[in-house]
């Protein structure tokens, strides 16, 4: 039976993530047609204007390689993208980016025994405040879509890949991701405390980082990246 039997369609929530969150028996995709309080990763706001899909669904199963969980859903997303023509890359650990600016951001947020998976994609959207790098499907093509194909196709391809992942774990996704990653081979800046410079040269069979630094090869565990002199 599919992983996706129900669904709960909302037209306004504060965050789909909370929503499921309050609701620790809902085993439902819960998508809604905007959000007021929509969140990232440290409590980030996610701009969720209509236009938007916003979605989160629970997963309660023993996959492999759990950590990976936001790659591989980013690398679902990227698919479905691809799949209506769009280019994409995947910025580590849970961004999609088409032609150099955010259309998508994953969120998993762990709550006792489940996994709340949120996914936010900006399809129709016609423009975003002035200091978002932010893009659209619609910003992008000039084309409008339905956002409920968008997200069938989006469930499709998670579908397939989390029964990927359940039985052969990351190794099955990580040439994949290595292709789309972002700033391979560049060099980019670690935001930990102190910063870390060096060459993005790999993703790690657990899906991690793999920096080339003046002090030699850094595994990265998490933390957010940007380009040099960006
Ligand atoms: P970042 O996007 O800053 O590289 P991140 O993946 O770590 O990092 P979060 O920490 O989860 O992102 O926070 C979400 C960030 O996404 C916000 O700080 C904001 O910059 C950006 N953002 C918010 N809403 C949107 C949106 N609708 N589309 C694209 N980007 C957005
Ligand atoms: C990120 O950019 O790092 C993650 C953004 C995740 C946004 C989605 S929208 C649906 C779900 N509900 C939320 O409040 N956040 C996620």
């Amino acid at each position: 039976m599919s992983r996706f039997s129900c669904l709960v369609w909302l037209e306004e929530v504060s965050s789909t993530q909370d929503f499921l969150k309050e609701r620790e028996d809902l085993n439902c995709v819960v998508c809604a047609k905007r959000q007021t309080l929509g969140r990232g990763r440290y409590g980030r706001s996610w701009h969720s204007d209509e236009g938007g899909l916003y979605l989160s669904f629970p997963l309660q199963e023993e996959l492999k390689d759990e950590q990976t969980l936001p790659l591989v859903v980013a690398l679902s997303v990227c698919q479905m993208l691809e799949d209506y023509g769009f280019l994409t890359s995947i910025k580590w650990v849970n961004d999609v980016y088409v032609m150099g600016k955010k259309i998508c951001g994953v969120l998993v947020e762990k709550l006792k025994n489940r996994s709340i998976v949120g996914i936010g994609i900006n399809v129709n959207q016609r423009n975003f405040p002035q200091d978002l790098p932010a893009t659209s499907m619609f910003l992008v093509s000039g084309k409008e879509y339905s956002v409920a194909c968008v997200l069938f196709f989006l469930l499709d391809k998670i579908e397939v890949n989390l029964d990927l992942l359940k039985e052969e774990g990351f190794r099955a996704f990580r040439e994949d991701i290595k292709k789309r990653l972002l700033f391979l081979d560049q060099e980019v800046i670690l935001h930990t405390e102190p910063p870390v410079v060096g060459i993005l040269k790999d993703i790690s069979e657990e899906g991690y980082l793999m920096l080339l630094t003046a002090q030699g090869e850094k595994k990265v565990v998490s933390g957010d990246i940007t380009l040099r002199g960006s």
